[in-house]
C-alpha cells in the first residue's frame, strides 16, 4: 500500500529487541471503570491500565543500547562538559545554526525565544501552530496564526505534501498585521496537527524567499526534522539521490534558527533544544535560560541527557531507521484500509489520524465525536490514542460570540518509536473496526468540568445527559 504515491520502502525492524517490558491485558469491566474514574479523558487513565499507549510519540522511544551507553559515559561537569560539546557539534553538523541553546523539551524553547521576542499583539505566522507553541505564544499576548495551504485542510485528499504552508496566506498575514509587528515566521516539520504531513523543500524555500524579501527571519519547529526528510527524499522531484544529511542541511540553511523536542526526532525520552544564527536573540534567550533552565551549556538536563540526544540524533538520519518507521505508519493505515476505518489521507510520519467525523456522523461537533472515539477505543481494545478536535481546538470567535470548531474532527494514533511491534499495530486497527461497528449505539459526551487554558489534557466529560456512554443494543 503505497498511498497512491511512491512504493512504501519496506518496513523491516532495523533492529533486534534485547529488553522487554511486560504490558497486560486488563478486562473490559476494568477499563468501565477507568473511563468513569477518568472523566472520559484518557489523559488520566493510569498507564498500567492501557494495553497499547499511542497517546503521544513526544518521549516514549526506545532508546538504543549505544544510547544507554551514552548515559553511562556523560560527563556531569556543570559547565562546558564533554557531552555538551558532543550535544553542540552534533546538531551543528545537521542543523547548521550558530548557538545551540539546550533545554529540558521543546516547549522550554519556544517559552524562552517567544518571551524574549514577543509583544503585546505581535503575530507569529506557523503552517499549524501545535497546540503547545498556540498556547506559548497566546501567554506573551501575541497572535498564534495558521496559513497552511488548504490542500492541508482536505482530510481525504491524497497529497505528497500536505504540510505546505499557503504563500498566499502568509502574504496576506503581512498586509493585514503589517512587518513590524511579526518577529518572525515559523514552519513546522511534518505539521503534527494537520496529520504529521510533510513540508516541501520547494514550500520552504519560497517561504524562506519571501521572508527574506520582508526581512524576517524564519524559525522551524523541527520536532519530526529527520521524518520530513526522509518524505522529501522519497516523494520530492530532485531529491532522491540526496542524503537525509543533505536533505536537512539544505532546509535548515532556508532559515535562521529552530525550536526543538528532542523527545521526537532525537530519539530521547526527555530533551531538546533551540538554535539561533543572531547573536542579540540568541544572548537574549541564554539570559533567560540561565534564570530558568541551567547553565548554558546543559539548559535543564542532565549531562548524560546531552549524550544520548548527541548519540539519538546520529541514529534517526540513518535511512533504513526511517524506511522502516514511516512504514511501519503506513502499514497501519493499510490495515484500516482494510477493515474500512477512514483516516486522514496519507498517513504522516509519526502518526495515524482517525477521521471521527466520518467514522461516527450521527455525533455533532458540539459533543466531541473525536473524544467519544477515542473513549470507544479504549473501551474496546485498552488502546490509547488523542482527541485532536473540538475538544482541543473549539473556541468562541472574539468578534461574535459563536461556537467555533475546528476543521477536522481528529483521533491521533501516535507511534512510539521503536516500541510496538506489528502485531500490536494490526490489533490496535481491529479495535479500531470494532469502535466503528458500535456505530450509532455510541452516545456524545459533554464537559463537566474544565480548567481555563489547554483543557484537552484535563478536562472531565460525560455522556450527554449522563447514564452510559454505549447504547444497549
Ligand atoms: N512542536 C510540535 C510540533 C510538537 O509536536 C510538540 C510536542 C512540541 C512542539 C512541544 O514539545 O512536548 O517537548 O515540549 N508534541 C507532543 C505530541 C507532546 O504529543 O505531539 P515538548
Amino acid at each position: 500500500m503505497d498511498n497512491g504515491m511512491k512504493p512504501l520502502a519496506h518496513t523491516f525492524e532495523p533492529y533486534r529487541i534485547k529488553v522487554v517490558e511486560k504490558i497486560q491485558r486488563n478486562s473490559r469491566e476494568d477499563r468501565v471503570q477507568h473511563l468513569r474514574d477518568a472523566g472520559y479523558n484518557v489523559f488520566k487513565v493510569p498507564s498500567a491500565a492501557i494495553y497499547v499507549d499511542l497517546l503521544t510519540d513526544s518521549g516514549t522511544g526506545a532508546m538504543s543500547d549505544m544510547q544507554w551507553a551514552a548515559l553511562m559515559t556523560g560527563d556531569e561537569a556543570y559547565a562546558y562538559s564533554k557531552s555538551f560539546a558532543e550535544f553542540e557539534s552534533c546538531i551543528r553538523e545537521i542543523f547548521g545554526y550558530k548557538h545551540v541553546i539546550p533545554t529540558h523539551q521543546g516547549r522550554a524553547a519556544e517559552g524562552l525565544l517567544f518571551a524574549t521576542t514577543l509583544k503585546e499583539g505581535s503575530v507569529v505566522p506557523n503552517n499549524i501552530h501545535f497546540d503547545t507553541t498556540r498556547a506559548n505564544v497566546e501567554h506573551q499576548g501575541a497572535i498564534a496564526l495558521d496559513c497552511i495551504a488548504d490542500a492541508g485542510l482536505d482530510p481525504t485528499l491524497e497529497a505528497p505534501f500536505k504540510g505546505d504552508m499557503s504563500l498566499k496566506k502568509l502574504a496576506t498575514a503581512f498586509e493585514k498585521y503589517g512587518t513590524e509587528r511579526i518577529p518572525f515566521v515559523m514552519i513546522t516539520i511534518t505539521n503534527n496537527s494537520g496529520g504529521g504531513q510533510p513540508v516541501s523543500l520547494a514550500n520552504v524555500r519560497e517561504v524562506s524567499d519571501f521572508c527574506k524579501k520582508m526581512g524576517v527571519p524564519l524559525i522551524f519547529d523541527a520536532c519530526r526534522f529527520a521524518e520530513n526528510a526522509w518524505f522529501i527524499q522519497q516523494r520530492e522531484e530532485g531529491c532522491a539521490e540526496k542524503t537525509i544529511m543533505e536533505i536537512c542541511n539544505e532546509m535548515f540553511a532556508l532559515g535562521e534558527g529552530c525550536t526543538m523536542s528532542a523527545k521526537k526526532d532525537g530519539l530521547v525520552n526527555i530533551g531538546g533544544f533551540l538554535c539561533l544564527n543572531d547573536d542579540t536573540m540568541a544572548q537574549n534567550a541564554t539570559n533567560l535560560l540561565i534564570l530558568r533552565e541551567g547553565f548554558p551549556t546543559y539548559g535543564g538536563l542532565a549531562g548524560r541527557d546531552l549524550a544520548a540526544v548527541a548519540q539519538g540524533l546520529r541514529e534517526v538520519m540513518d535511512p533504513d531507521y526511517l524506511a522502516y518507521r514511516i512504514g511501519q505508519v503506513a502499514r497501519l493505515g493499510a490495515r484500516l484500509d482494510e477493515l474500512g476505518v477512514p483516516y486522514l489521507r496519507p498517513t504522516g510520519g509519526h502518526a495515524v489520524y482517525i477521521d471521527a467525523m466520518t467514522a461516527l456522523p450521527h455525533i455533532p461537533q458540539s459533543q466531541f465525536p473525536a473524544q467519544v472515539f477515542t473513549a470507544a477505543l479504549y473501551l474496546e481494545g485498552g488502546v490509547r490514542g488523542v482527541e485532536i478536535g473540538s475538544l482541543m481546538f473549539e473556541h468562541r470567535d472574539p468578534d461574535t460570540g459563536q461556537m467555533v470548531h475546528p476543521a477536522m474532527e481528529l483521533v491521533r494514533l501516535a507511534i512510539p518509536r521503536r516500541v510496538y511491534t506489528h502485531t500490536q499495530l494490526d490489533y490496535v486497527a481491529e479495535s479500531c473496526a470494532r469502535v466503528m461497528e458500535m456505530g450509532e449505539r455510541l452516545r456524545g459526551l459533554e464537559v463537566t468540568w474544565e480548567p481555563p487554558s489547554l483543557r484537552h489534557f484535563t478536562a472531565q466529560l460525560q455522556p450527554v445527559g449522563g447514564g452510559r456512554m454505549v447504547a444497549e443494543a
